[in-house]
Order: structure tokens, then sequence, then C-alpha cells
């Protein structure tokens, strides 16, 4: 087989067999096809796409291409939830410790932030002493004993995506349904869970830019995942503002405690009740999604949720003081309000750009060497529909040295103003 004969082929939108794809990940992994090479076909395939048949090809021989984890020992139902990445997206920190209240078993593998997204493990570390590596027979046992470990992906669990995903970040391949569902489910496939809920985001903060975009590549999620016999749902979500309000790592650490307390932001805990009553409900623990929103509004109303999350934090080396006082964890040493000066109603407070405004004063990272600075970060005063006036303030910037004024002019532009009422967003588009 020639590499070169795999790219015409695809260049001319002939399908790919399962043995010429295994052939590629199997080789290209073993460091045997060159990274231009491999360039070119990822190009062809976000031009022409992939069947589905190709694409659940490339998804097993991804997910062959390293470990997979052995949850079986594990008793309980074991489930896991994917978001396609995002603003101010927190949703394991509070979503995980309710599902295992509930008595859902969470073995949670999860992603650092890069660009305008935010990661977990990042989020995480802001908590003095968190450890996010634990060993498989560590996390295994955690999982058991408390119902559930959130760590980081180990390094051989689908070497396959990490070559892939570096290489398509640098050559414009990202964006492409074929690539982003093999990768994420393969690693799904892997990490072992048997129910999975996956939120796939749409709008100017997510990969897919339209509500359409983000059906058809959860359907092709939703399709690889069950060829495998998993359980898998999604939730389609808008993400043209962030959610929630805080962006930045410990600040949305706090929120999540906040909301894990009942006090969060309303779309943020909309979503969590949602993916929980859905995940709760596929996974058999509840009737029906009803009843799965109810179980999960009664561990927030009982604390039994904050409970889980302190013992969580406390089994990972973590400061559990700092879940109880959230006013412990890292603290900015400046906090500035931007104040309106218009009268009107927010129209949209733009996601990309607000995520890219906070990784620039230190919450995110540009490059893979950038450092965190976990205190940093922005909180929202407003959001899309509300009225303001001239003293408003729309946003708190949490910061450690001068904001330039040209940053703090980009934060103003990202709240679009209308002078007319502006719906109300809908957050969850559709539930699949
Ligand atoms: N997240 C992933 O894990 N992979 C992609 O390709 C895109 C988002």
């Amino acid at each position: 087989m020639r590499f070169v004969d795999i790219i015409e082929k695809k260049r001319w939108k002939e399908e790919l067999t399962e043995e010429e794809i295994r052939w590629w990940i199997l080789r290209y992994v073993a460091g045997e096809i060159p990274d231009y090479q491999v360039s070119a076909l990822l190009m062809a395939i976000c031009l022409n796409g992939m069947t589905a048949r190709e694409t659940s090809a490339l998804t097993m021989a991804m997910m062959e291409s390293g470990e997979t984890i052995d949850l079986s020992r594990i008793e309980g139902i074991k489930v896991d939830k994917h978001s396609t990445g995002g603003v101010g997206d927190k949703t394991t920190l509070a979503l995980g410790p309710m599902l295992a209240a509930c008595g859902a078993k969470v073995a949670k593998m999860s992603g650092r932030g890069l660009g305008s997204t935010g990661g977990t493990l990042d989020k995480l570390e802001s908590i003095r002493g968190f450890n996010c590596y634990l060993d498989k027979e560590t996390f295994i046992r955690q999982v058991q004993d408390i119902g559930i470990a959130v760590i980081g992906q180990t390094e051989s669990l689908v070497p396959a995506d990490k070559k892939l995903y570096a290489l398509r970040d640098v050559t414009g391949t990202v964006a492409s349904i074929p690539l982003i569902a093999s990768s994420i489910i393969s690693k799904k496939l892997a990490a072992g869970a048997e129910v999975i809920e996956l939120d796939v985001k749409y709008g100017d903060g997510a990969f897919m830019k339209t509500a359409k975009e983000a059906v058809e590549l959860a359907r092709m999620m939703i399709y690889l995942g069950e060829a495998c016999g998993r359980k898998v749902r999604a939730m389609i979500t808008d993400m043209n503002e962030p959610l929630g309000r805080a962006i930045g790592n410990a600040l949305e650490v706090k929120e999540a405690v906040d909301t894990l307390r009942g006090q969060g932001p309303a779309d943020f805990t909309e979503l969590v009740l949602s993916s929980g009553a859905n995940i709760l409900a596929e996974a058999g623990l509840t009737a029906d999604k009803t009843e799965g929103r109810r179980k999960m509004e009664a561990v927030i109303a009982d604390g039994s949720a904050l409970k889980k999350l302190k013992q969580m934090v406390r089994a990972q080396g973590g400061d559990a003081d700092q879940i109880e006082h959230p006013e412990l964890l890292p603290k900015a040493d400046f906090v500035t309000p931007v104040f309106s000066k218009e009268r009107g109603y927010i129209r949209r407070a733009r996601a990309l750009e607000l995520g890219r405004l906070a990784m620039e004063i230190g919450a995110g990272r540009e490059t893979k060497e950038d450092v965190i600075h976990p205190e940093t970060g922005i909180v929202l005063g407003k959001k899309t529909g509300d009225f303001v006036k001239p003293g408003d303030i729309l946003a708190w910037v949490h910061h450690r040295g001068p904001l330039e004024g040209e940053w703090l002019e980009r934060l103003y532009t990202a709240f679009e103003m209308s002078a007319e009422p502006v719906p109300e967003k809908q957050l969850i588009y559709k539930t699949l």
C-alpha cells in the first residue's frame, strides 16, 4: 500500500476501505508516515468528507491505537459526559458531583484549555494541592469508593488522536465533522463508560457555528458510540455567549460551588439539571427524565452534591476548605468594573471575544507552553436580554497588572447592544 494512493483516493472523493484507514493510523502512530502527507489527507477529508462507514473505521482504528480502560470492576453504571468546548464551561465541576450523589459512577478524563476555550483540569488545579494525575488503579478505586474521579487523559489513551489533533491544529483541519466525531468518540470509547452524554455546542464560541452543523456532528457521534454498544445522548446548546457568568479558572470553580449550593446562574443551572436528568434516565437510575431532574434538584437542596465535590477534592489531594469557603481560592490583586455608557438591551455578550480577552490576561493559554494564572478572568454583570443604563456594570475584570485601553475597548464592544428588547435566549436547542 502507498500512502500517496490513499491521499489521491480521498482527493477524488472515493471511499477509503477499513484496511486502508487502519494501515494509515497504525503507520502514522509508528512514525512511518510524515506529517506533510497526513496533512494532505486531512485537508482532503475536510473538503470531501467521509462516509459513516469510513468515520466508524477511523474511530475504531484510533481507539485501538493505545490502551483502553476497563471499568468493569467498578460496581454500578459508569457514566461520562463530554462538551465540545466553549467559554465559561464548568459543567463537569457541578454535574459530576451531582451525578455521583445520585448514585452514578463518574469516571472522567478531562483535558486542558487552549485558546479561548477553558479546560476542566486547569480549573481543578486552581484548588490548592489538587492532583489530576492518578494512576489507573487509584483512579478506578476512587470511583468505586466515592463515585467520582476527574483526571487528565493518560498519555497512552488514543495516541493517534494526540498526534492527529496537534497536526490538525496547525493545518486548519480541526473543523471537520468526521475528524471531530472520531477524535471525541475514540477517546470516550477508550475511557470505558457505558452511558455518554454529549454537549454539542454551536455559535460564535464553538467549533460548530450553526445549530444545523452541531446536530449533524451529534448524530454522527451517537451513531459511532451506539455502534460500539454504548448508550449515547446529546444536547445541542448555544455558545454564542459564555455559559454562566464566570470565565477563568478559580472564578469558575466558585461559580460551580455556588451552583451546588443552589445559587448558580440560571443558564448554567438549567444546563446541569437537564444533562443530569438525561444521564440518570439513560443509565436507568431513574424511571425517566422528570424523576431524574427531581433527583438532581434534591442533591443540591440536601447538600449531598457539594459534599461529593469536597470528597473528590480531598481524595485527590486538594484543599476542600477552598470548596467550603470559595473566598479562599486564588484571588486577583485587582478587580476592575467596566461600566456601560449606553442605555439599551444586551443583544449578545460575544463568547469568542470574551474567551480571548480572558485568555490574554492570564486565564487561558495561547500556546501549550503558556502559564495559567488561576485567579484571573472576567465575570459578566450583564447577559443577553438584560436592560442596561449608563453606569451599570457590564463586567468585572479580575487581573494581575494594568489593563490596556485597547483591551478595555474590546471588552466593551464584546457586549453588543440593541435599542429594542431582546428575546430570551434558548440555551438548549435540541436533545437527541
Ligand atoms: N475536541 C476533541 O477532542 N477533538 C476534536 O477534534 C475537537 C474537539
